[in-house]
């Protein structure tokens, strides 16, 4: 859809298919729909009351005619008690938003819901969020049916305008749309990708479509190594796990260059393993079709590195996707093999099911030769984090308390929470092998943690987190599909280092 900005001059100057306003509870109008109501004679206040509609957060009224056709609809959307709305009904209240508009058969529409008071939300987050809710609420994966659902172009709603009513106003919401427009582009493209079932999305297709967003942008390079390469590199715990299958392996490098010189990335590592069976310690079959969400990760850094470039960032971004799938064959891993990983270090494979800690392991030392500012890798990791947090956060942890303070705030302030886990030198206890360096699994206890402290023993020399977004990444059940996190995460991060 397309987002643009409207200077309010007049309400009798305004026309639009559908005009969006707020209402509190015991109708009490908001100011463009108390302002509105006057020009219409005290209407929208009568059929309130007839239709006896509250004003509970997310109820919405919509009047479908009105008498002078210049606003064609009002959308009247209900935002509760006011000393009780906050940010995450705000965010309630606009997923019912769109999904009332698009009922509504408008086209185009002028939202007004940026205007509510939310604490802690500035104007530019609240037109962020309309953007990034209203874009979700719009998507759909149908590219592979063979009559999309999707209503023809024509009768689409493709053109939102943001009502303001003075310059100081314009200026953030100008703010506002560029970040919401990026980010919620850059989940789209998170969210086709991660739908892709593994058949066709492979390593090898999900190179090609970074390679594609590379060509979007000046200042972003895309490489490719191939098995070949992480052969010759030395990735030998990468290599294990990509060997199980007969698609070949990718490393996705993406390199963003957008500060004065080339120092100091931050360094994305997104797992990308395009499908996970789990290899000869094989997973139950009841719900194994959403193990093609297991480069969820992969696909996010991917999405994060377009937004930064789209955003043209003055900061150096790398991101690096180790790709592969995991399955049982002939030449796959067994448990019991040990494999030498790039830093030399061996590893035990217990389970070739904690198959993810394999590549991110490779990829966290290949990471240092970018001397980066910080490093920050995001897998769905482990079934564990979804015991432990449910599918709200994302599950953190890292080295650095500054790193994680960042990331916690940034996931606060863009609505992709993350919650702090420990990975103390305790844990390593569990993650002993009477054969090798280290096991790959560390037994029934804290299973999250355990991946997490595994992966620390390979990020000694850099500033480094590690976000295990099991949980977050998509939805299972009836709604299930790709959620487009932690693109926003990764995003404000981005930004918080600029601003
Ligand atoms: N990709 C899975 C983790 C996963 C499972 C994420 C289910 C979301 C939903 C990962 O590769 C895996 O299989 N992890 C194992 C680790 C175990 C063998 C120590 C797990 O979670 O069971
Ligand atoms: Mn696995
Ligand atoms: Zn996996």
């Amino acid at each position: 859809m397309d987002y643009s900005i409207k200077l309010l001059e007049n309400w009798g100057a305004l026309d639009t298919d559908c005009l969006i306003a707020g209402f509190y509870h015991k109708r009490k109008l908001g100011t463009s729909a108390a302002q509105l109501d006057e020009k219409l004679s005290g209407l929208l206040s009568r059929i309130l009351k007839r239709d006896s509609v509250e004003g509970k957060i997310g109820d919405t009224l919509l009047i479908n005619h009105l008498p002078d056709e210049q606003i064609q609809r009002i959308l009247l959307v209900g935002l509760g008690k006011k000393e009780e709305l906050n940010r995450t009904s705000y965010r309630k209240l606009l997923g019912e938003a769109i999904h009332a508009l698009k009922a509504s058969h408008a086209k185009q529409a002028v939202s007004t819901l940026h205007e509510i008071d939310v604490p802690d939300a500035c104007i530019s987050w609240k037109i962020r969020q309309t953007i990034e809710i209203f874009e979700a609420g719009n998507y759909r994966f149908d590219q592979l049916k063979t009559t999309p659902e999707n209503t023809s172009p024509e009768n689409r709603l493709s053109k939102i305008r943001l009502l303001v009513s003075g310059i100081k106003d314009e200026a953030a919401a100008a703010k506002g749309i560029k970040q919401g427009e990026a980010i919620a582009a850059g989940m789209k493209l998170a969210k086709d990708l991660s739908n892709l079932p593994g058949n066709i999305c492979t390593p090898a297709y999900l190179a090609e479509q970074a390679q594609k967003v590379g060509k979007g942008h000046k200042k972003l390079k895309v490489k490719i190594l191939d098995e070949a390469d992480i052969e010759q590199l030395g990735m030998g715990s990468f290599l294990s796990v990509s060997r199980g299958s007969r698609q070949p392996p990718r490393l996705i490098v993406m390199e963003y260059y957008g500060a004065a010189d080339k120092t100091g990335p931050h360094v994305l590592i997104g797992k990308g393993l395009t499908f996970d069976a789990g290899g000869i310690s094989i997973k139950p079959s009841a719900n194994m079709d959403e193990m093609k969400y297991d480069m969820c990760g992969g696909a996010s850094v991917i999405g994060a590195l377009a937004v930064a470039a789209e955003l043209e960032l003055p900061l150096n971004v790398i991101g690096l996707v180790p790709s592969s799938e995991n399955l049982p064959d002939g030449n796959a891993n067994k448990p019991g093999d040990i494999v030498t990983s790039l830093s030399g270090l061996t590893i035990e494979i217990l389970n070739t099911d904690a198959e993810g800690r394999l590549l991110l392991c490779d990829v966290l030392t290949y990471a240092k030769r970018y001397e980066p500012a910080a490093v920050i890798d995001v897998a769905t990791l482990t079934g564990a984090c979804i015991v432990a947090l449910g599918r709200h956060p994302s599950g953190i942890m890292g080295n650095d308390d500054d790193l994680c303070r960042q990331l916690t705030e940034a996931g606060e302030h863009a609505c992709d929470r993350v919650w702090r886990l420990p990975i103390w030198e305790e844990y390593q206890e569990q993650l002993k092998s009477n054969f090798a360096d280290l096991a790959n699994i560390g037994g029934p206890d804290g299973g999250t943690i355990t991946a997490g402290r595994f992966l620390s023993n390979f990020a000694k020399e850099f500033k480094w987190a590690h976000v295990d977004i099991a949980g977050t990444a998509w939805k299972t059940g009836k709604e299930k599909g790709a959620t487009g996190r932690p693109v926003p995460l990764l995003s404000q991060y981005l930004i918080d280092q600029v601003e």
